[in-house]
């Protein structure tokens, strides 16, 4: 089983994702989880470079950097435990690429987008994807102590282009799960961990 979430920056993923973990444990379901850009020795290097406020960075290296992160993060660790039965749940996958990316740089065309998240992905598709959605202002409130990296200093149309960029990704793909992020925690777990029961194998 592989189980990503997504949504802007401030959406609530990581408690979500605390959350179905501790689940997972106490089901006996064995579980890893994932953060894009990250997971591997690598693939963190080349976060901190797509991260570091101080440098400029071109989107179609960034683009790129994104995919390359992710191709070793799959095929080091991803694919292996997959084909070992283990359930797998990344913070973040390719559908972070099409939002940021493809709608919010508009670093290339969508096409050429969903091609290289192909690539990158070495063809894995996530069984769910849970999308945490949020608007521009309530996401703001909630990371405004925070530090802002380089990605989240993007701006707020960047971000309004983000989130149509998810909205159009969760029409397209049945695997979706739209989720209204301004619920209680509980019940945003309550609904993923109900979808998963029902899923047969
Ligand atoms: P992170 O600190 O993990 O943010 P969050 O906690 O909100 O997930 O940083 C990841 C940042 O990188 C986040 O701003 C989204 C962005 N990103 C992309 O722009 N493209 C991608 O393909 C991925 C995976 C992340």
């Amino acid at each position: 089983m592989l189980i990503s979430f997504e949504g802007i920056d401030g959406c609530g993923k990581s408690t979500q994702i605390s959350m179905l973990e501790e689940w997972c444990a106490r089901k006996e379901i064995p579980a890893a989880v994932f953060r894009e850009p990250g997971g591997t020795v690598l693939s963190e290097k080349i976060r901190d470079l797509l991260l570091d406020g101080r440098r400029e960075m071109n989107p179609v290296t960034e683009l790129l950097l994104f995919s390359a992160a992710r191709s070793q993060l799959i095929s080091e660790q991803v694919k292996p435990l997959l084909d070992a039965g283990r359930w797998v749940i990344l913070d973040r996958f390719y559908d972070s690429t099409t939002a940021y990316q493809g709608f919010g740089r508009r670093s290339a065309d969508l096409k050429e987008i969903d091609a290289l998240n192909r690539l990158a992905a070495h063809n894995l598709e996530p069984d769910f994807t849970f999308y945490l959605k949020i608007g521009v202002e309530e996401a703001s409130k909630r990371t405004s102590g925070r530090e802002k990296d380089r990605m989240e200093s993007s701006g707020e149309e960047f971000y309004r282009r983000v989130i149509r960029g998810f909205d159009q990704l969760s029409s397209r793909f049945p695997r979706f799960v739209t989720l209204d992020a301004t619920q209680s925690p509980e019940a945003i777990h309550t609904q993923i961990t109900t979808l998963l029961q029902e899923k047969p194998g």
